[in-house]
């Protein structure tokens, strides 16, 4: 298989894909899985080093970078908190971007302010990865997600996809949206506090893509058509004003009376961390796959995505 079409290119926003794109993706991540099922590693990426660059909190996609390059058979420079870098010590994002692409092959960031990627990639000889950054984009989480929802429901046109929580701030769901107006008759409910609705430049955006979009405060009345429930926690660290975080936070919470109204066939997904909007019993439920797929194909994804960026397969 040839990976030319990310090749040695940035991943910065969920716009720049294609539906060509995510084939490659999501055929890349399948082989990716199979891989990891069989032999557990590969040696595909053996002598590349990613440096993964956080300058916010993360277990999940700071994990499952590390774990995707080293069963690729890569190395990495592990900087999960810039207090024990340099970045302390007041230097720039150019210039630490530019010190690690001096050792390595690819630089994956995570930063608190929107379009932080972006400028990341305009300092760096390397392809960048934006895992993040602020309340902006999570392109590689829409891709896991996407993915997800693929293989969990065989389709994603004609969906009816629910997005649940603060729309505001949740990165993974700017992204999702983004990527969900590639497809056909795509549906999306948006439900939250009025506080905390979708940026009204994306909603407008999704729109004029064909999205059918509607807004609401109350779940119950469009669980019965959810295909996918997409949960997101109330994004803490973005409020200056913690009293309104306090009233906001457990606004919805899943539990397996939400999942009494919905269909057999449909799926619940967060993409954690989780602080009390899905009860601990909905895990048990088979529509919960926020656990035992979602996670997994973070993995599969971004394995596939370091191969397709770095290796160049003729
Ligand atoms: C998300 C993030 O960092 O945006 N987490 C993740 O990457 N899986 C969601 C969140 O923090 O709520």
């Amino acid at each position: 298989m040839s990976y030319q079409s990310l090749f040695g290119g940035d991943i910065l926003s969920a716009d720049q894909f294609t539906k060509d794109n995510l084939s490659e993706i999501f055929a890349t991540a399948r082989k990716m899985k199979k891989l990891v099922l069989t032999k557990g590693s590969s040696d595909l990426l053996k002598g590349k080093i990613m440096t993964a660059l956080f300058y916010e909190p993360s277990s999940r996609t700071f994990g499952s970078f590390i774990t995707s390059m080293q069963r690729l058979g890569g190395g990495f420079i592990p900087i999960q908190g810039v207090a024990y870098s340099s970045v302390s010590k007041g230097e720039s994002l150019g210039d630490t971007v530019r010190t690690f692409g001096s050792y390595s092959d690819i630089i994956v960031i995570r930063h608190s302010e929107v379009g932080a990627a972006k400028i990341a990639a305009e300092f760096s000889e390397k392809p960048v990865i934006n895992a993040g950054d602020g309340v902006g984009e999570h392109p590689t989480q829409a891709l896991l997600d996407i993915f997800t929802i693929y293989d969990s429901i065989g389709k994603i046109d004609g969906l009816t996809i629910t997005m649940v929580g603060d729309l505001l701030n949740g990165r993974t769901i700017h992204s999702l949206s983004r990527l969900l107006t590639l497809y056909r008759n795509i549906h999306i409910h948006l439900v939250s506090p009025d506080l905390l609705r979708l940026p009204r430049e994306l909603a407008k955006l999704l729109r004029e893509r064909g999205i059918i979009l509607d807004e609401r405060e109350s779940l119950d009345e469009v669980l019965f058509d959810t295909d996918v429930l997409y949960v997101t926690r109330v994004q803490k660290e973005r409020f200056t004003d913690l009293t309104s975080y306090e009233k906001l936070k457990h606004k919805y919470i899943i539990s397996t009376h939400t999942l009494e109204m919905m269909k057999k066939k449909s799926i619940v997904m967060h993409p954690f961390p989780r602080v009390g909007e899905i009860d601990l019993d909905v895990d048990l439920d088979h529509r919960a796959v926020y656990i035992r797929e979602q996670m997994k194909n973070g993995m599969y994804v971004r394995m596939a995505l370091l191969a397709m960026v770095l290796h160049k397969k003729a």
